[in-house]
């Protein structure tokens, strides 16, 4: 085990802090399991990237999905970032923060027609069309709504991203997008949908690529499709290059924005039009805890378990990539260490933060962090096996607030209990 620094996550002394603040007065003050935030690391990470692509006129659009918490949406949405939504449900999050609609873009790969809707009704900047069916079925409903759709198409660049197969999205296999050779001939005969203006293109290869030779294949792919639109007569407004720029979860060394700067810009500036970007985890991930409290050591022969209070239904990356999270002590005790499995209480042998990792001896009752889980850690929490619902706490400099309570068993109770009793909710 050796004690890191994630962002802003750091050793002072024996004691993790994040900023100024011990994270032990955290996890007092708020219990555990808890997920902890920094705002100062969001912040850095946004203007690193904003600052590497200065001289290319580009917006950033947050992916809420990888954090959808009011107060990170909040905080990007100030920092002037528009917001990629990939449902209504992340539509409406977004619009309770203080985001207006025509600083959304609508994603997804299986929208409804009712979130098309909603898109349509919001007046979103634009909505990224994954078929030739949704396409029809944009069409309509804005002919239906006496409006027209403003809609970029998102291509498939069939590209290997590197990464983990199922955050893999940009080969043909993947069920995301459309290839060239049809988005083209949409593209061509963008008169087949009368209530639609193609304002762009859109593409976004996978999640977690930590190297920039896979984004620069398929933003050269995309700009010849571009460039082929143009010379059809079409001019697009937005080119978008969608999120995926990948974080240190162990000894990854990724690029930095002004590494993929270096290499994708060169294609940019030759294309007239806006740059999009939808970065999710580059900007939370390593801006995120989770704090959790050893309940129980178990030795058996060949064996070494802690058992947590924390599970897999609060942060289930480990359990279903066998994704990478460092786990780290609040407290350093320079004890030896041991090699050990740390899991949960869920009933699932899959339940498990790392497995056969050296750490600190434990003690009960003793709290570790599992580090850069502000990524698609809380946005796919659960209540498997009716657990409630972590609270989120926000850290600024020398303060932290919650922004997120605990979950209260009502709220497991609240779609149920009065059906119970044949009354209606
Ligand atoms: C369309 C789209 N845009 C952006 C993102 C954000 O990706 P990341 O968090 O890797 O930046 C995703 C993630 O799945 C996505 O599907």
């Amino acid at each position: 085990m050796t004690p890191d620094s994630y962002g802003d996550f750091h050793y002072r002394g024996k004691k993790l802090f994040c900023g100024d603040v011990c994270i032990e007065d955290i996890a007092h003050q708020f219990g555990t399991p808890v997920y902890i935030y920094s705002a100062g690391h969001f912040r850095d990470q946004y203007s690193a990237f904003t600052k590497a692509f200065k001289k290319i006129p580009h917006r950033i659009f947050y992916a809420v999905k990888s954090n959808a918490n009011l107060s990170v949406i909040r905080e990007f949405h100030q920092l002037g970032a528009g917001m990629d939504v990939n449902s209504e449900g992340e539509m409406l999050r977004a619009m309770k923060a203080g985001v207006k609609g025509n600083e959304m873009i609508l994603t997804g790969v299986g929208k409804s027609a009712a979130e098309i809707r909603a898109g349509l009704e919001q007046g979103v900047t634009m909505i990224k069309a994954e078929s030739k069916d949704e396409l029809a079925l944009i069409d309509r409903i804005a002919g239906e709504m006496g409006l027209t759709a403003p809609v970029a198409i998102r291509v498939n660049p069939d590209v290997n991203p590197r990464t983990h197969p199922y955050i893999s999205t940009g080969l043909s296999e993947n069920k995301f997008g459309i290839s060239k050779p049809l988005a083209l001939n949409i593209y061509k005969n963008y008169q087949e949908f009368p209530n639609i203006r193609f304002t762009g293109i859109d593409m976004h290869i996978g999640s977690q690529i930590t190297a920039t030779a896979p984004f620069k294949e398929a933003v050269d792919k995309l700009a010849e499709v571009y460039f082929e639109v143009k010379r059809g007569g079409l001019h697009l407004e937005h080119f978008d290059i969608g999120g995926g720029i990948g974080i240190r979860y162990e000894d990854e060394t990724p690029f930095t924005p002004d590494g993929l700067a270096s290499v994708i810009s060169p294609t940019l500036k030759e294309l007239d039009c806006d740059i999009f970007f939808e970065p999710g985890r580059y900007l939370t991930g390593n801006g995120g805890i989770l704090v959790v409290k050893v309940l129980y050591i178990k030795e058996a022969e060949d064996k070494h378990f802690i058992v947590t209070d924390g599970a897999m239904n609060d942060l289930l990356r480990p359990s279903i990539y066998d994704a990478y999270h460092h786990v780290q002590p609040l407290t350093l005790r320079d004890q030896p260490e041991v090699v050990t499995d740390v899991v949960g209480p869920v009933c699932e042998s899959g339940d498990f933060f790392t497995r056969k990792r050296a750490l600190q001896t434990p003690e009960h009752n003793e709290l570790l962090a599992v580090m850069s889980a502000g990524a698609y850690g809380m946005v796919m929490s659960s209540n498997y096996n009716a657990r409630r619902r972590v609270p989120e706490v926000m850290v600024d400099g020398n303060k932290f607030r919650l922004i997120r309570s605990r979950e209260t068993y009502d709220h497991l109770l609240y779609d149920e209990a009065d059906l119970l009793n044949g009354n209606s909710i």
